[in-house]
């Protein structure tokens, strides 16, 4: 897709589908306003004939209309005027993105929002139409041999701003929202593969295509002899009983100086959780082929940044195996040995995220990181908290926290600050290893966080817990591509 800014007048636009906002009680937006004039009123007599009302979302598509240099005109419901805010807008712009590509129309340039909220720059209109409609590019539909959904035949997508310095804003924000959606993409694309194709070495295979033909970039795989040889034993202790073999990928990008020190993503790569031996229900189990989205979010953002060529360093880590059970696998009350020298007892097979990033984290210390993240779908705990609105963020550092979660805000992903800390530790001793891999049921989620801590002391980290925000389940089930937005923010606002 093409996107343009452009500071014209909207009724003499020459495109194919001409887009604008009313409100509700058939208030017109300020663009509407101007077409409905040129158009002798063809705007207030639809709303007038009660054909449309404005509610938020709504849309109609008039065609051949009046007055207006374009060949469609799409109005767009904005909902209430007086409580209209970039939250609505967001509403509205995503129904228009729908809308529009139901259409057959190549080109749309879009009016929403310009000139209606004050304290919005077309920086932040862009960013977030682009996303809506990126949102609505992906198919993943590989895997259906019948007649596919026609794709779109929109090509070019265009926003009129109210001023020359507003559509520069304009472009910088459609070329942030774009590299994000490349990232979004293929995280969501690594999410719904199924885990008999997206498997540990597929994931490796996606890490060296990132990496491929780009100077900036530097992947290594390890195999699990070079992870037994830098003392893994936790991470090993969960591929224990797969018959494919895990990998851990280290995928680095130098857009900085050499001397500036990187920032560290480190994504869980279970490509299939059955729980091992702490075996899970039937029931929903094949949504644990998404138990890979902290991994996918961590590729899909180092393609983000590659994208946008970010002028600093980021390194990617990512533990990958799958967790089954099996005639060699980690059995309950197994006591492993981490790369740290901490032992940790086995309480439970299906708390395996934390038993591989605990050694990813301290492997990543080795790159003297200003921060490392961890992103995991940990724990079913943080989707009861949070559903799957926000996902969670810990730290050891406040002001990391705060950078994460004023990063979500901006980039519509949000994440909520909880608390880790030494009296969550309490409910992870172990009578006979450093530490157990489960604090019982109550607030665990930051009993999973606390357990990573241990390992990341002496560092400025934290750590995401995606695992109500990775996926949609039920009729809508598939991969979100999210913190991908939350991450490449956080990025940029570092850069
Ligand atoms: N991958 C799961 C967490 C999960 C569950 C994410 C459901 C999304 C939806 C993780 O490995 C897990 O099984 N966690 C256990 C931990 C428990 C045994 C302490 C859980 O949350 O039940
Ligand atoms: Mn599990
Ligand atoms: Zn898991």
């Amino acid at each position: 897709m093409k996107y343009f800014a452009t500071s014209g007048t909207p009724e003499k636009q020459r495109t194919a589908c001409l887009i604008v906002g009313v409100f509700e009680a058939g208030k017109l937006s300020a663009a509407a306003a101007r077409v409905d004039e040129a158009g002798k009123g063809f705007i207030s007599s639809l709303v007038k004939n009660g054909d449309f009302s404005g509610g938020l979302g709504s849309t109609l598509v008039v065609h051949d209309p009046k007055g207006v240099t374009a060949s469609r005109v799409l109005l767009v419901g904005c909902g209430n005027k007086t409580a209209f805010s970039a939250d609505s807008l967001r509403k509205a712009q995503g129904a228009a993105a729908a809308a529009v590509m139901a259409t057959g129309a190549a080109d749309a340039l879009s009016c929403l929002g310009n000139g209606d909220l004050d304290d919005l720059d077309g920086y932040d209109l862009a960013r977030a139409a682009v996303a809506e409609v990126e949102h609505r590019l992906y198919r993943f539909d590989q895997f259906k041999s019948g007649k596919k959904r026609p794709r779109p035949k929109l090509r070019r997508f265009g926003f009129a701003c109210e001023s020359r310095k507003a559509s520069n804003r304009a472009d910088k924000g459609a070329e942030h929202a774009a590299g994000i959606a490349k990232g979004v993409a293929l995280s969501r694309e690594l999410g719904d593969l199924p885990a008999n194709v997206c498997t540990p070495t597929y994931l490796a295979s996606t890490a060296r295509e990132i990496a491929s033909g780009d100077k900036s970039m530097q992947v290594k795989i390890l195999s699990e002899p070079e992870i037994r040889k830098l003392g893994m034993g936790s991470f090993l202790s969960v591929t224990a009983g797969s018959h494919s073999p895990a990998k851990l990928i280290v995928l680095q990008y130098k857009g900085g100086k050499a001397k500036d020190a990187p920032y560290a993503l480190v994504g869980k790569g279970i490509t299939f959780d059955t729980g091992g031996i702490s075996i899970k229900p039937a029931g929903a189990m094949d949504e644990m082929k998404y138990d890979m989205c902290g991994a996918a979010s961590v590729l899909g953002t180092m393609r983000a940044v590659q994208a946008l060529k970010l002028p600093i360093n980021v390194v990617a880590v990512v533990p990958t195996c799958e967790n089954m059970p099996g005639g060699s696998a980690t059995k309950p009350g197994d006591i492993v040995k981490s790369m740290s020298g901490q032992t940790i007892e086995v309480l439970n097979t299906d708390a395996e995220g934390r038993l591989i990033l605990c050694d990813a984290l301290t492997y990543t210390k080795r790159f003297k990181p200003q921060a490392i993240i961890d992103v995991a779908t940990l724990t079913g705990a943080c989707v009861i908290a949070l559903g799957a609105h926000y996902s969670a963020v810990m730290s050891n550092d406040d002001s990391l926290a705060g950078e994460l979660v004023e990063a979500g805000n901006s980039a519509n992903d949000r994440t909520w600050h909880l608390p880790i800390g030494d009296l969550y530790f309490e409910q992870l001793k172990s009578n006979f290893a450093d530490m157990a891999n489960v604090g019982g049921r109550p607030a665990g989620a930051l009993t999973a966080g606390t357990f990573l801590s241990r390992f990341a002391q002496g560092q400025r980290w934290a750590h995401l817990d995606i695992a109500g925000v990775a996926w949609l389940s039920g009729s809508k089930k598939g991969a979100t591509g999210r913190p991908v937005g939350l991450l490449t923010q956080y990025l940029i606002n570092r850069s």
